[in-house]
């Protein structure tokens, strides 16, 4: 049986963190089972946003091996970099015949972008959810996992997909989201405010690059109390966070003898920090470490992204080719 195709982007702007690694990169790992998945790296979006490409290359290449750390398998999916795929942009051009001022500026995070650096309003930044549109439908996806701040980007991209069946004639299917349901974990920030990320507190936020010392000392620093409330007193919310972040990568007994300290009184925060610590080390260190030998490995990476160009370009050129003679741009 055909499998069902997938197709995400990763953007180059920034360290892998743990919020991203239990949300959308752990979703990733079970999919490439599965699924016949497409991930790339995001490094044209990335110029809507940061048109100085002197750390690109960087960037790019530490993204790459950060994913295939964490467990992303070059030899199962399709991992490519989108300006390698030129495909992409000649769809993008077709799409943006489609796509309308109007419903463009409606875009919430193009309003972000636009309170954000207001300096450089730049039309990239205006059709991002066109480019975004061909990423997925230049492969004919089904699936797309992201998540919820990504919706509405998805729901024009199926509004896009079908005013080209419309227009020109069917091709495309209408992508939706996808995630395993109750599984898409939020890994709540260490100030006890909102979420992991990278635009929030740089302390507050865990990244697979961490050393063990800074991961000790992030977590020693974490929002908590001084001592214990008394006993069955209710968690307060940084509390619960906490216990959350914990629950992530310690043993289920550790995490269960730490709430009974908390109901009877007797938690001490030094010990299940440090104790939090030494899991979070032994979690994060090896991924840290198969991500720097493979992005010292210029010539692995080179492989990875030549194999998975090709196989990507291959699928695009078949979709190119079925746009063109739907349009009707085959003259001869
Ligand atoms: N917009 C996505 C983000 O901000 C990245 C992205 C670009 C993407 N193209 C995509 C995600 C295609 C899924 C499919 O994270």
């Amino acid at each position: 049986m055909q499998k069902e195709i997938v197709v995400s982007g990763i953007r180059p702007t920034g360290l892998l963190h743990l919020g991203n690694y239990f949300g959308a990169m752990r979703n990733y790992v079970r999919m490439q089972e599965e699924y016949d998945c497409y991930f790339f790296v995001a490094d044209w979006h990335s110029l809507t946003t940061h048109p100085d490409t002197k750390a690109l290359r960087q960037s790019v290449l530490t993204v790459l091996a950060e994913n295939i750390a964490a467990g992303l398998d070059p030899e199962k999916v399709c991992l490519y970099i989108q300006s390698a795929v030129p495909e992409i942009a000649e769809l993008y051009l077709y799409l943006n015949m489609l796509a309308y001022k109007g419903e463009l500026e409606k875009t919430t995070t193009f309003k972000d972008k636009v309170r954000m650096q207001p300096q450089n309003v730049n039309a990239g930044l205006l059709t991002y959810p066109v480019l975004m549109t061909a990423d997925i439908i230049i492969h004919k996806a089904k699936f797309v996992p992201v998540g919820k701040d990504q919706e509405q980007h998805l729901e024009i991209a199926r509004n896009f997909a079908q005013r080209f069946n419309h227009r020109y004639g069917e091709l495309f299917p209408e992508p939706k989201a996808f995630n395993f349901g109750a599984d898409l974990v939020k890994v709540p920030s260490l100030d006890g405010t909102g979420k992991m990320s990278k635009s929030e507190n740089q302390f507050a936020t865990l990244y697979l690059a961490d050393d063990d010392d800074l991961i000790r000392t992030k977590i020693r620093k974490a929002k908590s109390d001084g001592g214990p409330a008394g006993a069955n007193t209710e968690m307060p919310d940084y509390i619960q966070n906490l216990f959350q972040v914990m629950s992530l990568v310690s043993e289920e007994d550790t995490v269960k003898k730490f709430r009974d300290d908390f109901n009877a009184g007797t938690i001490r925060y030094g010990d299940m920090k440090k104790q939090m610590g030494d899991d979070m080390v032994r979690f994060i260190t090896p991924i840290r470490e198969r991500a720097t030998e493979i992005r010292k490995d210029e010539a692995y990476l080179k492989k990875v992204m030549d194999r998975g160009a090709e196989k990507a370009r291959e699928s695009a050129r078949k979709t190119i080719s079925e746009a063109r003679s739907l349009i009707g741009l085959n003259y001869l």
